[in-house]
């Protein structure tokens, strides 16, 4: 099981140590942490493996506002999360971008988190697996590489997607990609432990309830059980 934080953009430097000093992470689940940039040397060498949220396709050049893969590992990261909902959304980031993303951090030595997922209208359109089928085609097969199944709709909203969704959703994109899926959507302490019991649910992508020490560990511990 591999249960990852994502802090999207919360949590400066400050903020950052002091989640870990409060932080008691479970033995027998693998944690990472994904901070924003700005905090990722502050969480480095605490004893959880630092994903970055985004890395650039290009080893450096006039990219203003992106991050190399080479530039992470300079710094300890060990991974970053690559085509989140909130990329694709709101900041233009294509199949194309993704895999060009995946390409190269994976070249670089990194591991990744791949993401994938329908939005509400293309579920109520019926078509949830053809959306599937086109992002994970962009996804690269490799051993260092997961692929999280977040449906749009239930990210940041409260609305969980059920245990069987979740499990239909992975057994679609496991069919296409040899590899662990993690769910993401409004994980919480309550639900975290019926969603990865679910065969197919090899994890979690915890957003708002990584914020918290407490609520983290405790969705931590449920991947344990
Ligand atoms: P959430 O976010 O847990 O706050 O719904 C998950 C994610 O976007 O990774």
């Amino acid at each position: 099981m591999l249960v990852a934080g994502n802090w999207k953009m919360f949590k400066g430097p400050r903020e950052t140590t002091a989640f870990l000093e409060a932080f008691e992470p479970p033995a027998g689940v693998d944690i990472v942490l994904c901070p924003p940039f700005a905090s990722l040397a502050a969480a480095v060498g605490r004893g959880v493996p630092v994903y970055a949220q985004n890395v650039h396709w290009a080893a450096e050049g006039a990219f203003t506002g992106e991050v190399s893969a080479a530039m992470l590992l300079e710094l300890g990261v060990e991974g970053a999360i690559v085509g989140h909902s909130e990329r694709r959304q709101y900041f233009g980031e294509t199949d194309a971008t993704v895999q060009q993303r995946c390409e190269a951090a994976l070249a670089a030595g990194l591991s990744v988190i791949a993401c994938v997922g329908e939005t509400d209208a293309e579920r109520d359109a019926g078509k949830t697996e053809a959306v599937l089928r086109r992002q994970v085609a962009a996804i690269p097969r490799h051993e260092r590489l997961v692929i999280a199944y977040e449906p749009v709709w239930a990210i940041g909203t409260g609305k969980t997607a059920t245990p069987d969704i979740a499990q239909e959703a992975h057994v679609v994109i496991k069919e296409l990609h040899d590899t662990r899926v993690l769910y993401g959507g409004s994980v919480k302490p309550e639900n975290a432990a019926e969603l990865m019991a679910r065969p197919a649910v090899d994890g979690a992508l915890v957003g708002g309830a990584s914020l918290e020490p407490g609520s983290f560990a405790a969705i931590c511990r449920a991947a344990v059980a």
